[in-house]
């Protein structure tokens, strides 16, 4: 019996930490479907290894007053060509997506229009719920704790955000079952 190991890249940038810990998680539960993961942090600097060797490719960036990470929104609209011919799958850490009431808009704006703007078109996309530090040793600068409390007070509506705490919206179930359906189709790809 000839046993064909399928293996995903993980393409990621985080600016506070919850998009890499997503990433992380994603990687060990493609792991135990028995597929081979590469984790690839844009923000260290480290270069890109052959897309050709994947069969499936993550690119995961964390939303900030709107935008992905440059260096995430740049990997997918250099790469959307390579990419579009594998098994493609976004993911964002958004504090809209983490209220059921902003979670459409969250989608709408971080991946469909992001697909839109890079020529990326991705088999499967989430928007999951991100992280509202509302703590007093949060390590967003002063005008940072500024636009995250606004951005708190925009989506509170309906769910529960704690003042002076850390609120964290990741759903790992959630984020586990999405890794597990990406498994499954990158399971079945067959190269081009
Ligand atoms: C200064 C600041 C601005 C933010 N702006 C947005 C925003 O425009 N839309 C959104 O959905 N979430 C926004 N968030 C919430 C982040 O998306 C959330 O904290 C996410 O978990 C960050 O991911 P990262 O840690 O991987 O960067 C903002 C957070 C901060 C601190």
């Amino acid at each position: 019996m000839v046993i064909e190991l399928k293996s995903v890249l993980i393409v990621f940038a985080s600016r506070f930490g919850s998009t890499d810990e997503i990433a992380h998680e994603i990687a060990e539960e493609l792991e135990k479907h028995e597929i081979i993961t590469e984790m690839l942090n844009l923000k260290d600097g480290e270069s890109t290894p052959s897309l050709d060797e994947f069969d499936g490719i993550l690119v995961g960036s964390g939303v900030k007053m709107g935008r992905w990470t440059k260096e995430a929104f740049s990997f997918l609209k250099q790469n959307h060509n390579s990419l579009n011919n594998k098994v493609l799958g976004l993911f964002v850490s958004s504090g809209e997506a983490a209220n059921p009431k902003t979670h459409d808009g969250a989608r709408n704006n971080y991946l469909e229009k992001i697909m839109e703007r890079t020529g990326g078109k991705a088999d499967m996309a989430e928007a999951f719920g991100g992280i509202f530090d509302l703590s007093s040793n949060s390590n967003y600068s002063f005008l940072e704790k500024k636009i995250i409390l606004r951005l708190a007070k925009s989506v509170k509506e309906g769910i529960i955000m704690q003042e002076g705490k850390v609120n964290d919206f990741r759903n790992w179930q959630l984020i586990r079952n999405w890794a597990t359906d990406f498994a499954n189709l990158v399971k079945t790809y067959k190269k081009k």
